[in-house]
């Protein structure tokens, strides 16, 4: 069974209920007709009742309407889930009348509905940017004990079995996190092996990575990546992870051969865990379109309840697999 496969069967045996603010976009409904087809979750659409019935027929989606509909305009909870706004956001100056207006937001009320347990995760971003996705997210469902900073994993899929194990890799941070520090770099790389063994099912081996291997250039930035990569060792004594190495001596044993000599992860890591958002998003982008790697995510880590994010060139297929995390995620299989 390929590893899609095995999270969708793990899904299957959790049914968790998973909340779609695009309810009335295109693929997602489609997505969500398909996921109620394979009866992996149970779905919640945000959107116009008469209006999402109007595409399943005008689509010819069978199994639509066994998802619960959400309609922002006049749902009976909202009330309820603004009063819950006021409550956690007054410290930021949250007033009723911003709340009732952000309970009508759809990307609010998922949120929402995760905080008051009327959901367990959200997948979104099929029509929204990645920043407005998050940014409610981070502001109520919040980040887990012991994490301070959300980020973003991919899994990678190259038909080159030499990389990683068997070809399947996991990059981190590749969506969220601008500019982490040296702690938050270090906490990156502990909930990304996380994701490693429990969605990707591997045994991390993690690589801290910088343009320098072992000293080899001295700057500010090589530094805080020798930091994270000991303060990751503090938080995870038995993980598998070196740093600071290049990306070659990361993946490969001849050049890790010659630069870090008696590494245990150099020339065999599986896990690649960027310095910055900008190398870690850029690099997986690169690698996507260029070799034609298989990228799946970004998965959303250290985040108290899953929300992942999707992007606005998904398909009805990414939408699909990524419910399938998110249920496996909100089962506690990717803790
Ligand atoms: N982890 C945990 N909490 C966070 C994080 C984080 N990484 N970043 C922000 N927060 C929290 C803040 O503490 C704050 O909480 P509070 O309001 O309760 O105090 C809240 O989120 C808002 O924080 P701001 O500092 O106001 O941040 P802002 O909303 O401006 O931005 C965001 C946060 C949206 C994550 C921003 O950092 C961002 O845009 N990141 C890049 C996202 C992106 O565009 N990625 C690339 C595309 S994705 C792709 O290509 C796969």
């Amino acid at each position: 069974m390929g590893f899609l496969e095995t999270i969708k069967e793990n899904a299957r045996k959790h049914k968790k209920r998973i909340v779609l603010p695009e309810g009335s976009e295109e693929r997602t409904i489609k997505a969500a007709d398909e996921i109620i087809a394979q009866d992996f979750a149970e779905i919640t659409l945000i959107g116009d009742m008469f209006e999402i019935k109007a595409l399943a027929e005008k689509f010819g989606l069978k199994h639509i309407s066994k998802a619960k509909v959400v309609n922002p305009a006049n749902y009976d909870k909202k009330e309820a889930y603004s009063d819950l706004l006021v409550e956690l956001r007054k410290s930021k100056g949250m007033t009723k009348e911003e709340a009732l207006r952000l309970a009508s937001d759809p990307l609010y009320i998922g949120v929402l509905m995760i905080k008051s347990g009327d959901a367990d995760g959200e997948v979104a971003g099929a029509n929204n940017a990645t920043s407005d996705v998050l940014r409610p997210a981070l502001q109520i469902v919040k980040t887990e004990p012991g994490v301070s900073v959300v980020s973003g994993a991919f899994l990678m899929l190259t038909n080159k079995k030499e990389f990683g194990d068997n070809g399947l890799l996991v990059f981190a941070d590749c969506a969220v996190s601008p500019s982490p520090t040296a702690e938050e770099l270090a906490q990156i790389a502990v909930v990304t092996a996380r994701t490693a063994k429990n969605i990707a099912h591997i045994e991390p081996r993690v690589a801290m990575l910088s343009f320098s291997t072992k000293g080899s250039a001295k700057h500010e930035r090589v530094d805080k990546v020798t930091k994270a990569t000991a303060l990751a060792r503090e938080m995870a004594p038995t993980l598998a992870i070196d740093g600071e190495l290049q990306a070659d001596a990361a993946i490969i044993d001849s050049v890790a051969n010659l630069k870090a000599p008696g590494s245990s992860v150099a020339g065999k890591a599986n896990v690649l865990v960027f310095p910055s958002l900008e190398v870690g998003n850029i690099s997986y982008k690169l690698v996507q379109r260029i070799a034609g790697i298989e990228a799946i995510g970004p998965i959303l880590q250290g985040m108290a309840a899953p929300v992942n994010d999707l992007s606005r060139g998904c398909s009805v297929n990414d939408i699909v697999n990524m419910v399938a995390i998110t249920v496996n995620q909100a089962a506690g299989i990717g803790k």
